[in-house]
């Protein structure tokens, strides 16, 4: 008998993207062993989904659910993607906008509707998973609501659940009397060993109490969380539980990421073509752009939410400092307008040397990806990171700090030894990331040969999901002994 898996998520690719969490739902059931598991997808049905998706939904059915003392609208809209079965929980009131998440107080409500709803609906579609695999806080509430009321039917009494940390940073933090309004949940959840935490209750506290696992996206995460420096003040939380803590480290699509196949780039290239060919997409790339188009000129490439996380205000100290050198950035992001207006001030001020394109596309981002030389991120904390991983896939080598899954997907560089596939920096300070930065600038100008190596090694270093995806597997067969 198959190990029956569900993951329940607030995003998911193709579907609906903010970050590396979508990624990370929209690929990952792909690389199961589909012999011994069978993994289906649970998601909100956004208004904002793309029309191209939401004509191929199936409206499965809909009922009346009892949420505290309301009673809520859930449907239930179905689709087969690639081989994996979705379902999307409609309610126009809880999931309309132009994105989403947004203010916190709806958002709580929001997901807590979500949670339930993603529970509920497994009886109606007939799927009894073994392991409940939830991602982040949004479904914080999931373990929780598991071990409430829905333990007590038969239908749910030995389903276990995991709780997959991708960021520590977002809680889902709310008082505790609107979220006691939202959830129904009994009082007596709202104690400092359940939902509660620093007086008010926190979503994805509760999940990782009521979880039967955690997992979060990197091993050096994973030791970095049970720290007061990452810990987001649930360090002590994570020290109490961390034998059932693991980091597993994120995947990378293959099918979506590979620069030999990708439709989105202008020339495409492989290991073997990547020395006369790679550098098409540059000097396409500085010509979209308007940059100064030069095919010996260093192009730095930058793909990021804008927030304080991605290391914004090191780049910020020293941006005038880089700007004296031969090389040119390309940033492709939004977020704070802190960060926004100042890669805008930039590109002013540098014209023909730094672009700023303060907007979301995916085929820009690829083609930065494609087009870069080097591509920057030192992030204040990564527990994963997708970027650096796509880059490298492009031969484009990250320059990055040494944290979460900076520090374990990327090796930094040894002249010695010529291993490596980027640069490394420390500390979280911005004349030690310049260094960084202008050690790269001297291999790529004075020492060719070891970069395109690099590149090359970098390119074929292995990120796929193979043998995360088993890892993954030999977790749910611990959880669910009778199946695996
Ligand atoms: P995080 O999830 O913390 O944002 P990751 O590195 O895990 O960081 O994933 C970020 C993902 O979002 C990558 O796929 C990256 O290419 C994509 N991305 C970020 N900003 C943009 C943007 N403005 N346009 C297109 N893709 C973006
Ligand atoms: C989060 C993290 C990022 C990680 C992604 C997917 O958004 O910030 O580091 O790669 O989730 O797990």
């Amino acid at each position: 008998m198959k190990t029956k898996v569900l993951f329940i998520a607030s995003e998911c690719v193709p579907f609906i993207k903010t970050g590396g969490l979508a990624d990370v739902v929209g690929s990952l059931p792909g690389y199961f062993d589909k012999e011994r598991y069978e993994v289906r997808v649970i998601v909100p049905n956004y208004i904002c989904i793309a029309p191209e998706w939401k004509e191929k939904m199936e409206f499965v059915t809909n009922f009346y659910m009892d949420m505290a003392w309301r009673s809520q609208y859930v449907g239930v809209l179905e689709m087969e993607h690639e081989g994996i079965r979705y379902y999307f929980i409609d309610n126009e009131y809880y999931f309309a906008g132009d994105r989403p998440y947004g203010y916190i107080h709806e958002d709580v409500e929001k997901f807590a509707f979500f949670s339930k709803a993603a529970l509920s609906i497994l009886p109606v579609i007939g799927f009894r998973p073994d392991i409940v695999h939830c991602h982040d806080w949004q479904t914080g509430l999931v373990p929780v609501y598991l071990k409430d009321s829905f333990h007590k039917g038969e239908f749910y009494a030995d389903m276990k659940s995991i709780m997959t940390i991708h960021n520590l940073k977002f809680q889902g933090i709310w008082n505790i009397p609107a979220v006691q309004d939202a959830t129904g949940l009994d009082m007596s959840y709202f104690t400092s060993d359940k939902l509660e935490a620093f007086g008010d209750a926190n979503y994805l506290k509760g999940g990782i109490v009521y979880a039967d696992y955690v997992t979060t996206v990197s091993r050096t995460y994973a030791e970095e969380i049970k720290t007061p420096h990452y810990g987001e003040h649930l360090d002590g939380l994570m020290r109490a539980r961390s034998n059932c803590l693991c980091g597993i480290v994120n995947g990378l699509d293959h099918r979506e990421w590979d620069p030999a196949t990708d439709p989105m780039i202008p020339k495409n290239y492989t290991e073997d073509t990547f020395r006369t060919d790679k550098v098409k997409n540059k000097l396409a790339l500085q010509k979209e752009l308007g940059l100064e188009v030069d095919k010996k000129k260093m192009l730095i490439g930058i793909v990021s939410r804008l927030t304080d996380q991605k290391g914004f205000d090191l780049i910020d100290c020293i941006m005038d400092e880089l700007c004296q050198d031969e090389v040119q950035i390309v940033v492709l992001g939004t977020g704070e307008d802190r960060y926004e207006n100042m890669f805008r001030h930039f590109a002013w001020k540098y014209g023909g040397k730094v672009a700023a394109c303060i907007y979301y596309s995916n085929e820009l981002s690829h083609k930065i990806y494609a087009a870069g030389d080097a591509f920057l991120m030192p992030s204040r904390f990564e527990p994963c990171g997708l970027s650096q991983l796509m880059s490298l896939r492009y031969g484009t080598l990250p320059i990055v700090r040494e944290t979460g899954g900076l520090k374990d997907t990327v090796e930094p560089y040894n002249e010695f030894e010529e291993t490596g596939t980027g640069f490394s920096f420390t500390n979280y300070n911005a004349h030690e990331m310049l260094s960084a930065i202008r050690y790269a600038e001297s291999v790529y100008y004075d020492k060719k040969r070891s970069w395109n190596k690099m590149a090359e090694r970098a390119m074929k270093a292995d990120f796929s999901w193979k043998s995360s995806a088993k890892q993954y597997e030999a977790l749910y067969d611990r959880l669910s002994p009778e199946k695996g």
